[in-house]
């Protein structure tokens, strides 16, 4: 039986009968995204945890249907973490709706449960503001300079409040919840564009229209800034109902924090000494006040730098780290996140990270103990656009390595390279056929060595691609 992701446990009871029709109740007694599913002579019967149980039952059921037979089988499958994600950038670059909402589709058809829509940047803001409308024309760049995706064109839309709770509500009928992420304090160009107010020196930021991590960043001092950011949260806690929500906190330039007299002055006040924590000051003012409204928060693991972090409601992701920090936090009772960017950022190319080395991840990083591993909440795979704009080179740099993390958030026991090329090759064809763009085969398979030559093509094309425009 070819199922992806593999489940907890099956066993196969012996014959192959005509299908004949499924039945389910729905159990208590098991947990939220559990289930067992049992076919006997054709009839399958499942007994879930709740209705996103039941809905995986049915996914997995379609999977073993083969030529309208199903063999006789007991499965009891029931996931390994409960954060299984999938970050779109769609800042950089976006993505119409229908495109966001194939993802969606496929993701809970892996048993993915967790959409991270990554919604502002220094290169475009993406939600629409009721209440600050000027945040509307933050949107859109005077031109893009993103090497091959270079255009001397204005770029950009927000989505609607509408198409927010279209793409919302889908995710829902397909049990997935979505995390919206503005990225504070850094990565704020557009938002400060057009709010200076909100800036150290008061002066006008431009909406960038290239690659890089830039100076712009909010300055807590600003009485302006905590009020702003709030009200973009209220906003954004009618539209999101989840319970979590990522407040970014990755890349934070200092130098205007160190020219600027108002953050002299209440870094004083506060009796703080290092920029590290002066960042997790202003992320935690935020995530506290999200916290009133029942809400938790993500930050990205470059807050572990710094001090004052809240354990119970503020979850650490993991991209990259000198040292261990975050498995310190881990181990000292906070929950984290795991996308190591060397096997999870599926915005690398296949030559860095094939989808061999996708595969072979296990969702560990150093210097975790027992307690660590336990607060491990699980993995996610971000797709970053900057040097992408267009849906097929989205969907290649996905697919079919969505397909691996899936399996490996969903189960401990993982596929070798040869398994997962021919258990999965159902479900490739299947989302072939939905209509994915797939990186050709070929790509699939590089060993670890090829690693240097991919990053070898990655710093000449990077490199070129900055340079186009310079
Ligand atoms: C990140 O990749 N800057 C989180
Ligand atoms: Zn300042």
């Amino acid at each position: 039986m070819n199922i992806i992701p593999r489940p907890f446990e099956v066993k196969e009871t012996g014959g192959i009968c005509e299908y004949r029709g499924y039945e389910y109740e729905l159990n208590p007694s098991l947990s939220e995204e559990e289930y067992i599913l049992c076919v006997k002579n054709g009839n399958a019967r499942a007994v879930c945890g709740s209705a996103k149980a039941e809905y995986y039952a049915r996914l997995t059921l379609e999977q073993i249907k083969k030529g309208g037979k199903v063999p006789d089988c007991e499965i009891h499958d029931k996931p390994r973490f409960q954060h299984r994600g999938f970050m779109i950038d769609s800042a950089r670059h976006y993505q119409e709706l229908d495109e966001i909402k194939k993802f969606i589709k496929a993701m809970s058809e892996l048993k993915m449960n967790i959409f991270h829509w990554h919604l502002s940047e220094d290169q475009g803001w993406r939600i629409e503001s009721e209440t600050h409308p000027e945040l509307n024309s933050a949107a859109v760049r005077k031109y893009s300079d993103f090497g091959k995706t270079m255009s001397d064109k204005p770029y950009g839309i927000y989505y609607t409040k509408d198409e927010i709770r279209d793409v919302v509500e889908y995710a829902a009928q397909h049990f997935i919840d979505v995390i919206p992420e503005f990225d504070i304090p850094g990565h704020t160009s557009a938002f400060l564009s057009v709010f200076p107010e909100a800036t150290c020196d008061g002066k006008k930021v431009e909406v960038k229209t290239h690659q890089g991590i830039f100076e712009d960043v909010i300055c807590p001092a600003k009485e302006a800034s905590a009020r702003l950011v709030k009200d973009v949260f209220d906003e954004l806690c009618e539209l999101f109902p989840y319970g979590v929500y990522h407040l970014g906190g990755d890349e934070v330039k200092h130098a205007h924090w160190e020219n600027c007299p108002d953050c002299k002055r209440k870094m004083q006040e506060l009796g703080i000494t290092s920029y590290n924590d002066y960042e997790n000051y202003f992320l935690s003012l935020i995530s506290d006040y999200l916290k009133t409204n029942g809400k938790k928060c993500i930050v990205w693991n470059d807050a572990v730098k710094g001090k004052g972090l809240d354990k119970d409601n503020m979850i650490v992701q993991y991209w990259l780290e000198k040292g261990n920090k975050t498995a310190e936090y881990a181990n000292g009772g906070g929950k984290i996140i795991l996308s190591p960017f060397t096997y999870y950022y599926l915005d690398y190319d296949y030559d860095i990270t094939s989808l061999r080395k996708v595969l072979s991840f296990k969702p560990e990083i150093k210097g975790l103990d027992d307690t660590g591993r336990e607060n491990v909440l699980g993995v996610e795979a971000p797709l970053w656009t900057e040097f992408i704009d267009n849906n097929e080179r989205l969907e290649e740099l996905a697919f079919p390595r969505i397909i691996a993390v899936a399996c490996t958030a969903w189960q401990e026991e993982g596929f070798t390279y040869d398994e997962f090329l021919s258990n999965a090759s159902d479900i490739i064809e299947k989302f072939k056929s939905d209509g994915f763009s797939f990186r050709s085969k070929e790509h699939w398979g590089y060993p670890k060595a090829h690693t240097l030559l991919g990053w070898i093509r990655f710093g000449r094309t990077f490199y070129n691609e900055n340079l186009i425009n310079l």
